[in-house]
């Protein structure tokens, strides 16, 4: 059956901003932080400590953080490539840290410049850090107050914009190395949006297999009109941590063609209809869907808003 309560995991304020040519200013996204949280969303990914120079639109991930770890009622995972970036995110006050495999060597390599292995190299030395500074990371062990706590990204995990098709194994093999590190959540992307139940499917399968389902969740783009069916598909195999973005915002930089997240509110509205809790106030939500698609002067790529602004 499907789970009686899911946790989202907002990604709008880093994966959905990351890709927007035009600087959107510290305020803006601090005010768009706020607005998530009200609206009762317990976990907004906020900025990602990478280079400025792979994605300029984060270049103020300190100035975000500074602000942003002064709020109450919600946990604030950043992105870090590697210990310097996780060493910048600790300094700013972060107390969450996600790691961002992939399961195809392309992208690893056109995302974060190196190969699978040499990220996994990379993420256990994060790991270690971590856990000396007693922070916790998205993908693992239990979380504690004060533990830096870190998780989090396997990529690409049905399909890469170079390589095609990702077969289940590779997926299921990224995902246990970041399970065996201590990553206290996975979550699989399907980065370009090309899977469907039918390649969906399989590739939980194959991690289910060596990760608990618990640990897992699922972050699907909405390319191909396939999210929604993706998720309620994994739902019904028991992941109950979901991945979304605010009006639908979102694509890489680096996965060329990908369009935007599964928009938060239509994850919100499929889920009230089927009874499962949340949490979240989906007017609240849609206010703050509606805060930042004025302010990027384009309109909100998630049906649910488009359709209950009309009426
Ligand atoms: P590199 O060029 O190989 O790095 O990039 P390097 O170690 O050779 O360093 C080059 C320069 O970057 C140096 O500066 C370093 O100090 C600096 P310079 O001497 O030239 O002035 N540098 C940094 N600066 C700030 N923060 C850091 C950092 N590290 C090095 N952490 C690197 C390697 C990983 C840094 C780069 O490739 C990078 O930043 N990549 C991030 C790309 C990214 O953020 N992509 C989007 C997120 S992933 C995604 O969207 C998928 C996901 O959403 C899931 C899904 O949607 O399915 C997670
Ligand atoms: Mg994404």
């Amino acid at each position: 059956g499907i789970p009686n309560f899911v946790k989202i995991v907002e990604v709008g304020p880093r994966d959905g901003l990351q890709n927007e040519k035009n600087l959107v200013s510290t305020a803006v996204k601090v005010e768009l932080i706020q607005r998530l949280v009200s609206s009762g969303l317990s976990v907004v990914e906020a900025t990602s400590f990478v280079s400025p120079k792979w994605v300029p639109q984060l270049a103020d991930a300190k100035d975000v953080m500074a602000a942003v770890c002064k709020l109450d009622g919600a946990r604030f995972p950043v992105l870090t490539p590697n210990l310097k970036g996780f060493e910048a995110a600790v300094a700013a006050g972060a107390k969450e840290v996600a790691v961002f495999a992939s399961a195809s060597e392309s992208f690893s390599k056109s995302n974060i410049n190196c190969s699978i292995e040499e990220s996994l190299v990379r993420y256990r030395a994060v790991t270690r850090a971590a856990k000396e500074l007693s922070i916790p990371v998205r993908g693992g062990s239990e979380m504690n107050e004060f533990e830096l706590n870190f998780d989090r990204y396997v990529s690409c995990v049905v399909g890469c914009p170079v390589e095609g098709a990702i077969p289940p194994s590779k997926v299921a093999y990224v995902a246990k190395e970041l399970y065996d590190m201590g990553c206290f959540e996975i979550s699989l992307g399907d980065t370009i949006g090309v899977g469907t139940p039918g390649t969906v499917v399989p590739m939980l399968e194959a991690v289910m297999a060596v990760v608990p389902v618990e640990k897992l969740a699922v972050h699907f783009h909405d390319t191909y009109g396939q999210s929604l069916p993706n998720i309620l598909i994994s739902l019904q195999m028991g992941i109950s941590t979901l991945d979304s973005s605010i009006a639908g915002l979102g694509g890489c930089p680096y996965a060329k063609g990908a369009s935007g997240n599964v928009a938060t509110e239509d994850v919100v509205y499929m889920l009230n209809g089927l009874g499962v809790k949340t949490n979240v106030d989906l007017a609240k939500l849609m206010l703050a869907g509606d805060f930042i698609s004025k302010h990027l002067s384009r309109p909100s790529g998630s049906k649910t808003a488009t359709a209950l602004n009309r009426v």
